[in-house]
């Protein structure tokens, strides 16, 4: 899993820059203080600590593992002295570990494993000094082509796309309504995209993992022909042989807490 999301940052740089340019947007002045909800690895950190330079990010995450990565990367990077990691649950008093309200707040493919999305929203309200901005990242989907990825047996690529659908891959959330309850105006989402092609070592990487996962998902639902043709298809990744693109999209919301609102009944903190 690190290495995945090592390598969607690395894969999705565009997508990341163009959330931090739209959140530089709304803000409007340099952020100092921010809190990544569900840091994994460190992805949004190092980027927003590089983005930002006079901000300092507490990154949050459940997982000590994933915080271990995160603080590695950081101190290689040269931003360690201003990122501090928290080992802390989101479905939890979560805010309690942060020393002050921040500027910008920012949870990336991480809202949609929380067992009460709503009250992190609220949560994150109240988190947010006034004026201050909440970017959320979702997955929207992914496809793959050539259609036969590769194979010679047409189709293959639609029928892996509507396997893993059939299981809820990818995992997609659609907040522009939770956020609009948890107070928040306005609200933009921004669709977002980024390409994956075999034809680099990172893309190969990627997508040989992708479908490896895939592959265990939907073992049952394909037919042994199909099945082994998909293993084909990883082994020519694996090899360095493929073509395989995969396009995956994100949907990105730029939500603010607004400036007039000094209060809020629902904010948890
Ligand atoms: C798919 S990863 C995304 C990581 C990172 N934001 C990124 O964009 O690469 C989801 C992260 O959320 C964390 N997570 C899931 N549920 C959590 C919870 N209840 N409290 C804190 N972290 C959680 C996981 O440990 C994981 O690191």
């Amino acid at each position: 899993m690190a290495e995945l999301l090592d390598l969607d940052a690395a894969l999705g740089a565009t997508v990341l820059t163009d959330a931090l340019d739209a959140a530089a947007a709304v803000l409007g002045t340099e952020p100092r203080s921010i809190v990544d909800l569900g840091a994994g690895t460190g992805t949004g950190t190092l980027a927003l600590a590089g983005r930002f330079p006079e901000a300092h990010v507490h990154s949050l995450d459940a997982t000590a593992s994933m915080l271990d990565h995160l603080t590695a990367s950081a101190q290689t990077a040269g931003v360690g002295d201003r990122v501090t990691t928290h080992l802390t649950d989101l479905d939890g008093d979560w805010t309690a570990v942060l020393p002050e309200q921040v500027d910008l707040a920012w949870a990336a493919l991480s809202l949609h494993h929380v067992s009460d999305p709503a009250r992190v929203l609220r949560q994150a309200y109240g988190a947010l000094r006034p004026g201050g901005v909440l970017v959320v990242t979702e997955m929207s989907g992914a496809r793959f082509e050539p259609s036969d990825l590769g194979s010679g047996r047409d189709g293959l690529g639609d029928r892996v796309t509507a396997a893993l659908a059939g299981h809820g891959y990818p995992v997609t959330a659609e907040w522009t309504t939770a956020l609009g309850e948890a107070c928040f105006a306005p609200v933009e989402r921004h669709e977002m995209s980024f390409d994956a092609s075999a034809t680099t070592a990172e893309g190969a990487r990627y997508l040989a993992i992708q479908l490896s996962r895939n592959r265990d998902r939907i073992a049952d639902d394909l037919s042994a022909d199909d099945l082994a043709a998909l293993d084909a298809v990883i082994l020519a990744l694996g090899a360095g042989t493929s073509e395989v693109r995969t396009v995956s999209g994100r949907n990105v919301w730029v939500a603010v807490r607004p400036l007039d609102t000094m209060t809020h009944e629902g904010a948890d903190r």
